[in-house]
Protein backbone atom coordinates (compact mmCIF):
# COMPACT_ATOMS: atom_id res chain seq x y z
CA UNK A 1 0.00 0.00 0.00
CA UNK A 2 1.22 3.37 -0.88
CA UNK A 3 2.43 5.57 2.07
CA UNK A 4 0.32 8.41 3.51
CA UNK A 5 2.35 10.91 1.21
CA UNK A 6 1.95 9.33 -2.10
CA UNK A 7 -1.65 8.99 -1.27
CA UNK A 8 -2.41 13.03 -0.55
CA UNK A 9 -0.29 13.31 -3.81
CA UNK A 10 -2.66 11.14 -5.93
CA UNK A 11 -5.68 12.46 -4.13
CA UNK A 12 -4.53 15.60 -4.80
CA UNK A 13 -3.28 15.38 -8.54
CA UNK A 14 -7.40 14.16 -9.38
CA UNK A 15 -8.46 17.24 -7.83
CA UNK A 16 -8.91 20.91 -9.45
CA UNK A 17 -5.98 21.74 -7.25
CA UNK A 18 -3.85 19.62 -9.08
CA UNK A 19 -1.93 22.49 -11.51
CA UNK A 20 -1.27 24.35 -8.30
CA UNK A 21 0.36 21.33 -6.87
CA UNK A 22 3.09 21.15 -9.69
CA UNK A 23 3.10 24.44 -9.59
CA UNK A 24 6.73 25.07 -7.99
CA UNK A 25 8.11 22.32 -10.90
CA UNK A 26 6.29 23.92 -13.73
CA UNK A 27 7.57 27.28 -12.81
CA UNK A 28 11.51 25.77 -12.58
CA UNK A 29 10.87 24.40 -15.97
CA UNK A 30 9.26 27.34 -17.64
CA UNK A 31 11.85 29.57 -15.63
CA UNK A 32 14.81 27.24 -17.01
CA UNK A 33 13.77 27.82 -20.26
CA UNK A 34 12.51 31.72 -20.43
CA UNK A 35 16.15 32.16 -19.01
CA UNK A 36 17.65 30.98 -21.87
CA UNK A 37 15.63 33.10 -24.53
CA UNK A 38 16.69 36.11 -22.33
CA UNK A 39 20.21 35.35 -22.24
CA UNK A 40 20.49 35.04 -26.00
CA UNK A 41 18.42 37.78 -26.39
CA UNK A 42 20.82 40.32 -24.13
CA UNK A 43 23.83 38.45 -25.83
CA UNK A 44 22.52 39.49 -29.30
CA UNK A 45 21.72 43.15 -27.93
CA UNK A 46 24.83 44.02 -27.33
CA UNK A 47 26.90 41.73 -30.03
CA UNK A 48 24.94 41.94 -33.71
CA UNK A 49 23.76 44.93 -35.15
CA UNK A 50 21.42 43.97 -37.72
CA UNK A 51 17.67 45.57 -37.24
CA UNK A 52 15.61 42.99 -39.49
CA UNK A 53 16.64 40.02 -42.06
CA UNK A 54 18.69 38.51 -38.88
CA UNK A 55 21.21 35.87 -39.79
CA UNK A 56 22.49 32.88 -37.39
CA UNK A 57 23.54 29.57 -37.94
CA UNK A 58 21.27 26.27 -37.76
CA UNK A 59 21.58 23.80 -34.84
CA UNK A 60 23.24 20.41 -36.01
CA UNK A 61 19.85 18.57 -35.71
CA UNK A 62 18.01 21.31 -37.66
CA UNK A 63 20.94 21.35 -40.53
CA UNK A 64 20.25 17.36 -40.26
CA UNK A 65 16.64 17.83 -40.70
CA UNK A 66 17.15 20.47 -44.07
CA UNK A 67 19.44 18.03 -45.70
CA UNK A 68 16.71 15.56 -45.12
CA UNK A 69 13.98 18.01 -46.88
CA UNK A 70 16.58 19.16 -50.26
CA UNK A 71 16.76 15.42 -50.40
CA UNK A 72 12.63 14.83 -50.59
CA UNK A 73 12.29 18.01 -52.72
CA UNK A 74 15.30 18.13 -54.81
CA UNK A 75 14.98 14.26 -55.25
CA UNK A 76 18.94 13.53 -54.57
CA UNK A 77 20.85 11.17 -52.32
CA UNK A 78 20.76 12.91 -48.82
CA UNK A 79 24.63 12.35 -49.11
CA UNK A 80 25.17 14.32 -51.65
CA UNK A 81 22.80 17.19 -50.17
CA UNK A 82 25.20 17.09 -47.16
CA UNK A 83 27.97 17.71 -49.76
CA UNK A 84 26.53 20.26 -51.17
CA UNK A 85 25.77 22.24 -48.35
CA UNK A 86 29.13 21.91 -47.09
CA UNK A 87 30.56 23.16 -50.22
CA UNK A 88 29.16 26.51 -49.64
CA UNK A 89 30.00 26.32 -46.15
CA UNK A 90 33.63 25.72 -47.23
CA UNK A 91 33.62 28.39 -50.33
CA UNK A 92 36.22 30.56 -49.04
CA UNK A 93 36.21 32.99 -51.82
CA UNK A 94 32.38 34.05 -51.31
CA UNK A 95 32.94 34.20 -47.14
CA UNK A 96 35.91 36.67 -47.70
CA UNK A 97 34.08 38.83 -50.01
CA UNK A 98 31.32 39.43 -48.14
CA UNK A 99 33.06 39.97 -44.82
CA UNK A 100 34.75 42.47 -46.95
CA UNK A 101 32.07 43.92 -48.70
CA UNK A 102 30.25 43.93 -46.05
CA UNK A 103 33.05 45.78 -43.65
CA UNK A 104 33.01 48.94 -46.70
CA UNK A 105 29.57 49.31 -47.03
CA UNK A 106 27.12 51.93 -46.33
CA UNK A 107 25.35 49.98 -44.37
CA UNK A 108 27.60 48.31 -42.56
CA UNK A 109 26.42 49.52 -39.28
CA UNK A 110 23.46 47.25 -39.78
CA UNK A 111 25.23 44.22 -40.64
CA UNK A 112 26.88 41.61 -38.84
CA UNK A 113 30.72 40.80 -39.53
CA UNK A 114 30.14 36.82 -39.38
CA UNK A 115 28.64 35.31 -42.67
CA UNK A 116 25.68 32.74 -41.34
CA UNK A 117 23.53 31.14 -44.14
CA UNK A 118 20.70 29.22 -42.03
CA UNK A 119 17.87 28.42 -44.79
CA UNK A 120 19.87 29.70 -47.60
CA UNK A 121 22.24 26.05 -47.44
CA UNK A 122 18.90 24.89 -48.62
CA UNK A 123 18.26 27.33 -51.39
CA UNK A 124 22.07 26.52 -52.43
CA UNK A 125 21.33 22.40 -52.28
CA UNK A 126 18.29 23.05 -53.96
CA UNK A 127 19.99 24.90 -57.09
CA UNK A 128 22.61 22.44 -56.96
CA UNK A 129 20.22 19.12 -57.20
CA UNK A 130 17.80 20.98 -59.94
CA UNK A 131 20.19 22.66 -62.27
CA UNK A 132 17.91 25.30 -63.21
CA UNK A 133 18.20 27.22 -66.45
CA UNK A 134 16.63 30.30 -64.69
CA UNK A 135 15.96 31.41 -60.77
CA UNK A 136 13.92 34.14 -59.84
CA UNK A 137 14.30 35.55 -56.41
CA UNK A 138 12.24 38.23 -55.45
CA UNK A 139 13.69 40.54 -52.46
CA UNK A 140 17.31 41.08 -52.32
CA UNK A 141 18.28 43.14 -49.62
CA UNK A 142 21.91 43.06 -49.06
CA UNK A 143 22.32 40.06 -51.48
CA UNK A 144 23.10 37.75 -49.01
CA UNK A 145 20.84 35.13 -50.53
CA UNK A 146 21.38 36.23 -54.26
CA UNK A 147 25.46 35.79 -53.64
CA UNK A 148 24.13 32.26 -52.35
CA UNK A 149 22.32 31.44 -55.45
CA UNK A 150 25.07 32.67 -57.89
CA UNK A 151 27.68 30.46 -56.03
CA UNK A 152 25.14 27.45 -57.30
CA UNK A 153 24.88 28.12 -60.15
CA UNK A 154 28.55 28.74 -60.87
CA UNK A 155 29.23 25.56 -59.76
CA UNK A 156 26.09 24.01 -61.65
CA UNK A 157 28.07 25.74 -64.71
CA UNK A 158 31.12 24.82 -64.22
CA UNK A 159 29.54 20.70 -64.28
CA UNK A 160 27.67 21.95 -67.59
CA UNK A 161 24.59 23.00 -66.45
CA UNK A 162 24.52 27.05 -67.05
CA UNK A 163 22.02 28.91 -65.38
CA UNK A 164 21.12 32.61 -64.31
CA UNK A 165 19.15 34.49 -61.13
CA UNK A 166 17.04 37.62 -61.92
CA UNK A 167 17.15 39.34 -58.38
CA UNK A 168 14.10 41.60 -57.97
CA UNK A 169 13.76 44.29 -55.55
CA UNK A 170 12.07 47.58 -54.65
CA UNK A 171 14.84 49.29 -53.14
CA UNK A 172 17.74 51.10 -55.51
CA UNK A 173 20.14 50.22 -52.68
CA UNK A 174 19.31 46.88 -52.54
CA UNK A 175 22.09 43.67 -53.70
CA UNK A 176 25.50 45.68 -53.14
CA UNK A 177 26.58 41.99 -52.35
CA UNK A 178 25.67 40.54 -55.05
CA UNK A 179 27.55 43.30 -57.29
CA UNK A 180 31.22 41.55 -57.60
CA UNK A 181 32.94 39.03 -59.92
CA UNK A 182 32.29 36.10 -60.35
CA UNK A 183 28.46 35.92 -58.90
CA UNK A 184 27.35 39.22 -60.93
CA UNK A 185 28.37 37.44 -64.20
CA UNK A 186 25.44 35.25 -63.36
CA UNK A 187 22.80 37.70 -61.87
CA UNK A 188 20.11 40.13 -63.02
CA UNK A 189 19.38 42.76 -60.51
CA UNK A 190 16.09 44.37 -61.23
CA UNK A 191 14.80 47.33 -59.45
CA UNK A 192 10.84 47.80 -58.99
CA UNK A 193 7.93 46.10 -57.73
CA UNK A 194 8.06 42.54 -57.96
CA UNK A 195 4.66 42.17 -59.10
CA UNK A 196 5.73 44.51 -62.30
CA UNK A 197 8.88 42.79 -62.80
CA UNK A 198 7.66 39.61 -62.73
CA UNK A 199 4.93 40.22 -65.52
CA UNK A 200 8.64 41.74 -67.58
CA UNK A 201 10.25 38.19 -67.34
CA UNK A 202 11.20 37.36 -70.92
CA UNK A 203 11.92 33.66 -70.04
CA UNK A 204 10.26 30.93 -68.35
CA UNK A 205 11.08 30.28 -65.27
CA UNK A 206 12.39 27.33 -63.54
CA UNK A 207 12.93 28.36 -59.87
CA UNK A 208 11.11 30.88 -58.09
CA UNK A 209 11.62 32.10 -54.70
CA UNK A 210 9.49 34.49 -52.92
CA UNK A 211 11.52 36.83 -50.23
CA UNK A 212 10.00 40.28 -50.29
CA UNK A 213 7.15 41.69 -49.08
CA UNK A 214 6.15 39.33 -46.45
CA UNK A 215 2.40 39.88 -46.68
CA UNK A 216 -0.09 37.13 -47.55
CA UNK A 217 -1.56 39.53 -50.10
CA UNK A 218 1.82 40.37 -51.83
CA UNK A 219 3.37 37.20 -51.62
CA UNK A 220 0.03 35.38 -53.15
CA UNK A 221 -0.02 38.17 -55.92
CA UNK A 222 3.62 36.94 -57.02
CA UNK A 223 2.83 33.24 -57.54
CA UNK A 224 -0.20 34.27 -59.12
CA UNK A 225 1.80 36.57 -61.33
CA UNK A 226 4.69 33.88 -62.19
CA UNK A 227 2.36 31.20 -63.29
CA UNK A 228 2.07 31.65 -66.78
CA UNK A 229 5.82 32.08 -66.72
CA UNK A 230 6.77 28.73 -65.18
CA UNK A 231 8.49 25.48 -67.02
CA UNK A 232 6.57 22.87 -66.62
CA UNK A 233 9.02 21.06 -63.64
CA UNK A 234 9.61 24.61 -61.93
CA UNK A 235 10.31 24.60 -58.26
CA UNK A 236 8.50 27.62 -56.16
CA UNK A 237 9.94 28.23 -52.76
CA UNK A 238 8.96 30.64 -50.05
CA UNK A 239 10.40 32.45 -47.44
CA UNK A 240 7.08 32.96 -45.66
CA UNK A 241 6.00 29.72 -44.77
CA UNK A 242 5.95 29.70 -41.31
CA UNK A 243 3.58 32.65 -41.53
CA UNK A 244 0.93 32.06 -44.11
CA UNK A 245 -0.55 29.40 -46.07
CA UNK A 246 -0.29 31.07 -49.20
CA UNK A 247 2.39 28.77 -51.15
CA UNK A 248 0.28 25.34 -49.70
CA UNK A 249 -2.65 27.11 -50.71
CA UNK A 250 -0.83 27.40 -54.32
CA UNK A 251 0.00 23.80 -54.65
CA UNK A 252 -3.05 22.26 -53.61
CA UNK A 253 -5.19 24.61 -56.53
CA UNK A 254 -2.29 23.58 -58.79
CA UNK A 255 -1.52 20.08 -57.92
CA UNK A 256 1.91 20.20 -56.80
CA UNK A 257 2.90 18.91 -53.90
CA UNK A 258 4.39 20.91 -51.25
CA UNK A 259 6.57 19.86 -48.20
CA UNK A 260 7.17 23.11 -45.31
CA UNK A 261 11.05 23.01 -43.24
CA UNK A 262 10.96 25.28 -40.19
CA UNK A 263 14.59 26.90 -38.94
CA UNK A 264 15.97 26.29 -35.41
CA UNK A 265 18.69 28.98 -34.79
CA UNK A 266 21.41 28.31 -32.38
CA UNK A 267 22.16 30.53 -30.15
CA UNK A 268 19.63 33.48 -31.24
CA UNK A 269 16.54 34.13 -29.27
CA UNK A 270 14.82 34.42 -33.02
CA UNK A 271 12.39 31.77 -33.60
CA UNK A 272 13.41 31.38 -37.18
CA UNK A 273 11.85 31.33 -40.93
CA UNK A 274 11.62 28.16 -42.94
CA UNK A 275 11.14 27.08 -46.61
CA UNK A 276 7.92 26.51 -48.43
CA UNK A 277 8.62 24.24 -51.29
CA UNK A 278 5.39 23.38 -53.87
CA UNK A 279 6.73 21.47 -56.94
CA UNK A 280 5.44 18.25 -58.97
C1 LIG B 1 13.76 39.80 -46.30
S1 LIG B 1 14.51 40.89 -47.41
C2 LIG B 1 15.20 39.82 -48.63
C3 LIG B 1 16.27 38.93 -48.08
C4 LIG B 1 17.17 38.27 -49.09
N1 LIG B 1 16.47 37.39 -50.00
C5 LIG B 1 18.27 37.49 -48.37
O1 LIG B 1 18.51 36.32 -48.71
O2 LIG B 1 18.89 38.04 -47.46
C6 LIG B 1 13.13 41.61 -48.18
C7 LIG B 1 13.41 42.54 -49.35
O3 LIG B 1 12.19 42.68 -50.09
C8 LIG B 1 12.18 43.97 -50.66
N2 LIG B 1 10.77 44.29 -51.02
C9 LIG B 1 9.75 44.65 -50.22
N3 LIG B 1 8.63 44.86 -50.93
C10 LIG B 1 8.94 44.63 -52.23
C11 LIG B 1 8.22 44.68 -53.46
N4 LIG B 1 6.91 45.01 -53.49
N5 LIG B 1 8.87 44.37 -54.60
C12 LIG B 1 10.18 44.02 -54.59
N6 LIG B 1 10.92 43.96 -53.47
C13 LIG B 1 10.31 44.26 -52.30
C14 LIG B 1 12.77 44.87 -49.58
O4 LIG B 1 13.29 46.06 -50.17
C15 LIG B 1 13.83 43.96 -48.97
O5 LIG B 1 15.11 44.23 -49.51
Amino acid sequence: MPDRKTRIRRAVSRTPLAPLAALPKRLVRVAKHDAGVLRESARWLIKSREHHNYTYDLTALNREHLAWFVSVVGDAPVGQVREWMAEIEADTALRTHIEQTTATAARRGLADKTVRYARRLGWYALIRAAKPAHVVETGVDKGLGTCVIASALLRNAAEGHPGRVTSLDINPEAGYLAKAQPWASVVDLVIGDSIASIGALDRPVDLFLHDSDHSAAHELREFTAVEPKLSERALLLTDNVTVTRVLSQVAEKTGRRFLAFREEPAHHWYPGDGIGAAWR
